[in-house]
């Protein structure tokens, strides 16, 4: 027998389900525009070069790639970032900057379908490129916050993790660790949550060899931190504390910035340091963020960062960037168990209850015309009799029923029930639309 399931981690959408889903993309769609966003979107399918070198070991091992019919080597988008970089690089000397975009659309990882992860998911990615300073931060996670907000959750549901990749770079640098092994340092710091402390102490001594014990110790001291004041503290006694001194100076000074903006929105409460967030993608070269759900039941919701390089990687210009990508899944996991995802029943404005053959042909001419007036109209295929037909009235959520019996149509009139009390008007033909126009406007 064949076998029609959906496949794994691939979702299909009722109309209950939709309508939440358009609610999701609704809430989306408003706070970027808030925000003074500009709404785009890439191909869902590209090369697979694209990926490949653009976003980092992990998802290049959940890519849904194959060769297409043209012997191309291609890939279902895992993230939209490296398309967006690529579309900025082809003008980016024609745009007037800062760029401020978001977009609304699929994404594909080949992951092990569970809780909070399926292979096609729906992100709400937003980005600003253009802006080197912390300004580009505190707007993106500005958004994440009032776009959390705009779903109805609270300070006591989420909070943001902040952390810095450029902080973390200096750190290692003043530990006097070379450039081409932070990165791979970085990937381990990445996985400290996720694995036991003797796998972490295995992979460092694959990537530091003999450094390992001491890069442990050094990690964790480090990863205690959550306040900016006992930052300067943590690299005063490191070897190469004088070589980065002015850079860490400076880097001090961009997080202040960020956190006092972030207070004057009104949103600093929402905002923890937390050097534990280091980005698994690849081409993160600053500030970090996620966002959390407050009692840790699920994974993130949304994740994102600064990534100066990438545009330029793309055969752009020097173009710093920063963005964040919140998915649907976690998102509405979190809504449905606070309490917060609202039911919606998809409602008709009008119900015509039809008598007979020669009624219907009265009512489908004034259904048409209430249609493209711009009212949503429903009515019955058959004619079973009035009750029957009322009660379809009352479940399409309709305010009025518009009744065509016989009495009506040699009058030249429709009668109008209110659904609600069960008034009745009758109106003229005529002046229907104005009719239903003065009940429902009212
Ligand atoms: P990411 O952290 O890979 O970042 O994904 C962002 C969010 O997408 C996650 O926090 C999670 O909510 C959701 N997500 C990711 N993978 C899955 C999955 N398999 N199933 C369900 N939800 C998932 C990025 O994608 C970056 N491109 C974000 C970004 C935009 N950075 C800069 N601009």
């Amino acid at each position: 027998m064949a076998n029609f399931q959906t496949l794994p981690g691939f979702r299909e959408f009722y109309p209950e389900d939709y309508a939440q889903r358009r609610y999701v993309f609704q809430v989306w769609r408003q706070a970027g525009r808030r925000f003074g966003f500009q709404e785009f979107d890439g191909p869902a399918l590209e090369s697979l070069d694209l990926f490949k070198a653009k976003s980092g070991d992990e998802i290049e091992g959940q890519l849904f790639c194959f060769e297409d019919k043209g012997g191309r080597e291609v890939s279902l988008r895992p993230e939209l970032t490296p398309s967006l970089a690529r579309m900025v690089a082809a003008k980016a000397n024609a745009m007037k900057l800062p760029i401020k975009w978001f977009s609304i659309g699929d994404n594909y990882r080949y992951e092990k379908p569970q809780k909070g992860r399926l292979r096609c998911f729906t992100q709400f990615n937003a980005d600003i490129l253009g802006e080197k300073g912390p300004a580009a931060e505190i707007e993106m996670i500005a958004l994440t916050i009032q776009t959390l907000l705009a779903f109805s959750l609270t300070e006591e549901d989420f909070y943001i993790r902040l952390s810095d990749r450029e902080l973390w770079m200096l750190y290692l640098e003043a530990l006097g660790f070379r450039e081409d092994v932070k990165p791979a340092i970085l990937s381990v710091v990445d996985k400290w949550e996720k694995l036991k402390e003797e796998a972490i102490r295995t992979e460092l001594n694959k990537v530091v060899g003999e450094r390992s014990g001491e890069l442990w110790e050094a990690i964790n001291s480090f990863l205690k931190i959550d306040h900016l004041e006992d930052l300067s503290g943590a690299f005063a006694t490191l070897t190469g504390a004088a070589v980065i001194k002015e850079r860490l100076d400076q880097r001090l000074a961009d997080w202040r910035t960020l956190l006092s903006g972030l207070e004057a929105m009104g949103f600093g409460s929402f905002v923890r340091m937390d050097l534990g967030i280091v980005r698994g993608l690849a081409y993160y070269t600053g500030f970090v963020f996620e966002a959390f759900d407050a009692k840790g039941e699920f994974r993130a919701i949304a994740g994102g960062g600064r990534y100066d390089d990438l545009v330029k990687k793309m055969g752009g210009s020097d173009m710093p960037a920063a963005g964040f990508g919140m998915g649907d899944v976690v998102l509405c996991e979190l809504l449905k168990a606070r309490g917060k995802m609202p039911q919606f029943v998809d409602k008709a404005d009008l119900y015509a209850v039809i008598g007979g053959d020669e009624e219907r042909q009265m009512a489908l001419a004034d259904i048409a015309r209430l249609r493209r007036a711009g009212y949503i109209v429903d009515y019955p295929f058959k004619t079973p009799g009035f009750g029957k037909q009322f009660k379809a009235a009352s479940a399409s959520g309709a305010r009025l029923a518009l009744i065509y019996g016989s009495e009506e149509l040699a009058k030249g009139v429709v009668k109008l029930r209110d659904l609600n009390d069960r008034n009745e008007i009758e109106v003229p033909r005529d002046q229907l639309l104005s009719g239903v126009q003065r009940i429902l406007e009212e």
